[in-house]
């Protein structure tokens, strides 16, 4: 798919904006804190309601206005699509798919499909479990919506249980409720676990051959989930196994006051040649391997969805060195894709024959060229 206008009203430093974009390569040039970032931001939030940034309303407002807005006209396989969001200072976003009005940012999930690529993602391997958790809640919440509203729920009633746990650890009465909340934790712990699992074995698989390629057939990836219960066969088998997990362990948890098992304690390994490269890669291993994720990552969506997701990778050209980034830049192809750097120069090896350059000082997008 790709996005053909964008229009901005008081959102971050844009007053007004409304871009018309070209179908492959998009690029904005300019200094720091100009709006660069800002304009993938936008994009980004159409595809999955919220910022990659932060989780205030109000910091995404302009500063001095009380309301913004965001709109996005796109082309997909079977026709256009609008997306439109409307975000109000202490008020619930509203969003418009195509006209038609909700107020559940959920009800975007699934039209406008995005992979960001940014500077944090290149540390993604060698950063705590935590990042790679949410690497993978992001990205298939992105490709199924209802794998969103499961990790939702998921997390309501892990803080309902870790409360409970905090009361009891003041008075054992309570004790005896625990039961209910472990049954409801495993239930939809063990659905959580099977999504993951799934999507991670898909995703070894297609990061293993891109990987392959950067690395001219050398090293070989693998991606293991390592789940901090053991899976079992199937969703029942693995329910019973988590609740008898949790009551083994409920004695630890009362005395910390948190659930120590379950999937918001999982990780995903990462293996180059069997070698744990969390821990013992190089930088540049480092950055192959976050890089064949994120180009899995646009096979993967294309398989789920049928379309190509949109591309944003930003300030990453300047990250990588000139082999990674012409390999990304010979896998782009057809994809759209939207770049942000501060020095065109860096971006010599992107030998692009479709592009716009746009100029971007002080929130005042310049269109620059086009070949
Ligand atoms: N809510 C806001 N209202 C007005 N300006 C904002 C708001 N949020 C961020 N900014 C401004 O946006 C600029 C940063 O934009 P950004 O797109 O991140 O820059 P870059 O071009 O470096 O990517 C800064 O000048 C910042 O002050
Ligand atoms: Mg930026």
């Amino acid at each position: 798919m790709y996005i053909k206008n964008l229009k901005l009203i008081n959102f971050r430093n844009y007053h007004q904006l409304e871009l018309s974009l070209h179908p492959k390569v998009n690029i904005f040039v300019g200094d720091n804190a100009q709006g660069k970032t800002n304009i993938l931001e936008a994009i980004y939030m159409t595809a999955s309601g919220k910022s990659f940034r932060t989780i205030k309303d109000r910091e995404i407002i302009k500063m001095d206005k009380q309301q913004g807005y965001i709109k996005i006209e796109g082309e997909k396989r079977y026709g256009k699509v609008t997306v439109e969001i409307k975000l109000e200072e202490e008020k619930k976003k509203q969003v418009k798919v195509n006209g038609l009005t909700s107020t559940k940012r959920t009800e975007l999930l699934g039209n406008v499909y995005v992979v960001i690529f940014s500077p944090e993602d290149l540390k993604l391997v060698k950063e705590g479990p935590a990042e790679r958790r949410r690497f993978i809640d992001q990205e298939l919440s992105n490709i199924k919506p209802k794998y969103f509203h499961h990790l939702h729920q998921y997390h309501k009633v892990l803080m309902q249980r870790n409360n409970l746990l905090k009361k009891i650890y003041q008075n054992k009465k309570y004790m005896d409720t625990l039961d209910i909340w472990d049954e409801k934790l495993a239930e939809l712990g063990a659905r959580l676990m099977f999504e993951r699992l799934s999507f991670i074995n898909r995703l070894s698989m297609l990061s293993k051959l891109v990987h392959r390629k950067i690395t001219d057939n050398r090293e070989t990836l693998e991606l293991r989930y390592q789940s901090s219960i053991p899976m079992k066969k199937n969703d029942e088998e693995m329910k019973a196994f988590f609740i008898e997990k949790l009551k083994e362990s409920q004695e630890k948890d009362v005395n910390r006051g948190s659930t120590t098992l379950g999937p918001h304690r999982d990780d995903l390994g990462l293996y180059v040649n069997g070698i744990d490269i969390r821990v013992f890669g190089s930088q540049g291993q480092q950055r192959t391997t976050a890089l064949a994720l994120k180009l899995a990552e646009i096979e993967l969506v294309k398989g789920e969805t049928g379309e190509y997701p949109i591309l944003l990778l930003d300030d990453v050209m300047s990250e990588l060195d000139q082999k990674r980034q012409q390999f990304l830049i010979k896998s782009l192809r057809d994809i759209q894709t939207f770049v942000t750097t501060t020095e065109l120069n860096s971006l010599e090896t992107m030998e692009f024959s479709d592009k716009s350059i746009f100029y971007v000082e002080n929130a005042n997008v310049k269109y620059y060229a086009k070949d």
